[in-house]
């Protein structure tokens, strides 16, 4: 007797082929929502965004005017310098807001949860870095910010208060206001005026920069996770896997709920 021969099976047409990558998937397990970007952090990341956009837009007609004024009337430098010290008052407004709230914001914003200070947090600077650069396929992630970025955005913050002290100096040079002169007034007795404005336009710069790639970083984090990185940045919440809260990070969140915050 013949063995039986299993039939072929019948070719699957074309559009019946299993469409491999048309929807994947990643698990994360149980997760919930933790809002990690309390309100004030947030108008003052935008807020700060916003004015270093219009800092730079009217500081580098300061620098170089590349609007010509058609009427003798015209006093379209006094306007932008007028402007540019407008939004710098905004800038400061905001700057403070974000000092404060390292102090008292959240767990997660606090100077202490961001400041790279333990041996452990260097280790995790060190794997982070290994994601950036392509050697570790995944990126640690963590509730808050990850401890090179964090790293990165206390080096930023530095520069804005660079920024801040450059900018009341010369703003002083001409407005001679008593505070002020008291504040920042002795600075150009120790440099020299002129290379106070250079350091505050080179920074300019700087902040384009660290713009761009810091974009670059949350998109690639964001895209790699899957945890909603960019859009927390507008609603606050970030998704977390359960089982990778840390138990003060539990507390917090049970403290978050207590304050009537949605946790
Ligand atoms: C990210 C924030 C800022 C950016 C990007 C920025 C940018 C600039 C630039 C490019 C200039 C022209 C410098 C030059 O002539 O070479 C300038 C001038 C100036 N900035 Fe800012 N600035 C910022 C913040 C501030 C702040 C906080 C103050 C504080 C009051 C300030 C006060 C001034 C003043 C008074 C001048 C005019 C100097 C002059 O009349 O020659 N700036 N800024
Ligand atoms: C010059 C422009 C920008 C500067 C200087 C800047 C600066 C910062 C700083 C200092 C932080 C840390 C917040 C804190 O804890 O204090 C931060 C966080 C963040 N920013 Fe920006 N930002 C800029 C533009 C943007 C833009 C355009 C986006 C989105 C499209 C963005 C998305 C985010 C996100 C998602 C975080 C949280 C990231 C994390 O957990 O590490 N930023 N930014």
């Amino acid at each position: 007797m013949q063995p039986q021969m299993k039939p072929a099976a019948a070719p699957v047409p074309p559009e019946r082929a299993p469409r491999k990558l048309a929807h994947p998937r990643m698990r994360i397990g149980p997760a919930i929502a933790v809002y990690v970007w309390q309100y004030p952090l947030r108008l003052a990341h935008w807020g700060l965004v916003l004015s270093i956009g219009l800092l730079a837009f009217t500081g580098y007609y300061i620098h170089n005017p590349f609007i010509v004024g058609q009427t003798k009337t015209t006093f379209l430098m006094g306007t932008f310098r007028f402007a540019h010290e407008a939004f710098a008052m905004c800038f400061i407004a905001f700057f403070l807001i974000r000092i404060y709230l390292f102090f008292a914001g959240d767990r997660w914003v606090k100077l202490s949860a961001m400041a790279p200070v333990s041996r452990a947090r260097w280790k995790e600077m060190i794997e982070v870095a290994k994601f950036y650069a392509f050697i570790r396929p995944r990126p640690l992630s963590k509730v808050g910010h990850n401890p090179l970025a964090a790293a990165s955005y206390l080096g930023i913050y530095a520069l804005i208060f660079v920024e801040i002290v450059t900018g009341l100096v010369m703003f002083n040079w001409l407005a001679q206001n008593p505070v002020l002169t008291v504040l920042v007034g002795w600075i150009p007795g120790y440099i020299d005026i002129q290379n106070i404005r250079l350091i505050h336009f080179c920074l300019m710069f700087v902040f384009i920069a660290f713009g761009i790639v810091h974009v670059h970083m949350c998109l690639i984090v964001s895209s790699a996770e899957k945890r909603g990185l960019l859009d927390s940045i507008f609603t606050g919440y970030k998704v977390v896997p359960v089982d990778e809260l840390e138990e003060d990070d539990r507390a917090a969140i049970e403290a978050a709920r207590d304050h009537r915050v949605r946790a």
